[in-house]
């Protein structure tokens, strides 16, 4: 039998309709959730991702502002920016995005933003909050795994969920939730040893570990939902996930697309993010 496709187009589109209502309720009161972007040097992928962070704010009523910066900037520029937008009223939620210019410590940026303000979910103190399980802003892609999962009405507590990947980003934070949601999680990564035996125990198998295909069918349990973080840019200029998709077709029961799986996720939980920090900002 074939796989259940996980739609996140269409998950991520009913999430943005309930965001645009509660941004309506809160205008009332005449609160607008901001957005800062912060975008160093001129990376073509971040550009776009930024495009797409700046017209998600408008299509939804948010106030943004994106920083445009040139890649010559130095770092104490760059902080004493964040240091302005930490401090600025109109705006909830700060995001630089990354990568950034080698001369730039990626650590030293981070730590400066305000807890409050970290809808990207990275500084250190929000990643101490999720471990403990404390209220905090979740990081985006982690968060709409949970998402989707949960939206295709799939329960996760109970489940063996395996991660393979074990990146900040992604992999970490992703296996932190999937515990808190009380699945039992292993994490895997490329010191593992016999990962597709590991792999073919999992119940739910969120992969993201930046290889173009590099998980079939071999790594799958029968009936498993299989949740492929990754986008590679292959040479032909197609998209492909980590994850072979027609290769698991017939083994997995549930499995996400790419495009059209987590990637519209992403942006649509930074929103969210926002919209949370500018609720918890004005009681
Ligand atoms: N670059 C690629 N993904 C991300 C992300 O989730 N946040 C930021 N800030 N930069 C990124």
């Amino acid at each position: 039998m074939s796989a259940q496709r996980i739609e996140g187009k269409q998950i991520s589109d009913a999430i943005r309709i309930e965001i645009g209502e509660e941004t309506a309720k809160l205008a009332q009161r005449g609160i607008v959730p901001g957005l800062a972007v912060v975008l160093v040097g001129e990376d073509p992928a971040s550009k776009v991702y930024v495009g797409s962070k700046e017209k998600a704010c408008q299509q939804l009523g948010f106030y943004s502002e994106v920083h445009r910066l040139p890649a010559s900037t130095t770092q104490e520029e760059l902080l004493v920016i964040i240091d302005k937008l930490n401090n600025q009223s109109s705006i909830n939620g700060i995001l630089v995005q990354l990568p950034l210019p080698k001369h730039i410590e990626e650590k030293a940026v981070i730590d400066a933003i305000s807890v409050a303000k970290d809808v990207d979910g990275f500084h250190p103190i929000s990643v101490g909050n999720l471990t403990i399980g404390d209220e905090s802003l979740l990081p985006c892609t982690p968060s709409g795994v949970i998402e989707l999962i949960k939206r295709t009405g799939l329960e996760i507590a109970g489940k063996h969920a395996v991660v393979i990947g074990r990146s900040n980003i992604v992999g970490k934070p992703v296996a932190m939730l999937l515990l808190r949601e009380h699945a039992t999680v292993t994490i895997c990564h490329s010191r593992t040893a016999d990962m597709e035996a590991i792999a073919k125990t999992a119940d739910i198998l969120v992969v993201a570990i930046g290889k173009p295909k590099a998980i079939g069918r071999a790594f799958v349990k029968p009936g498993a939902i299989v949740i492929d973080v990754g986008i590679n840019r292959l040479p032909d200029g197609k998209l492909a996930g980590d994850v072979d998709y027609d290769d698991v077709l017939d083994t997995a029961a549930y499995v996400t697309p790419v495009p059209g799986g987590v990637g519209p996720m992403t942006i649509t939980m930074l929103m969210l993010n926002t919209l949370k920090a500018a609720k918890q900002a004005n009681g």
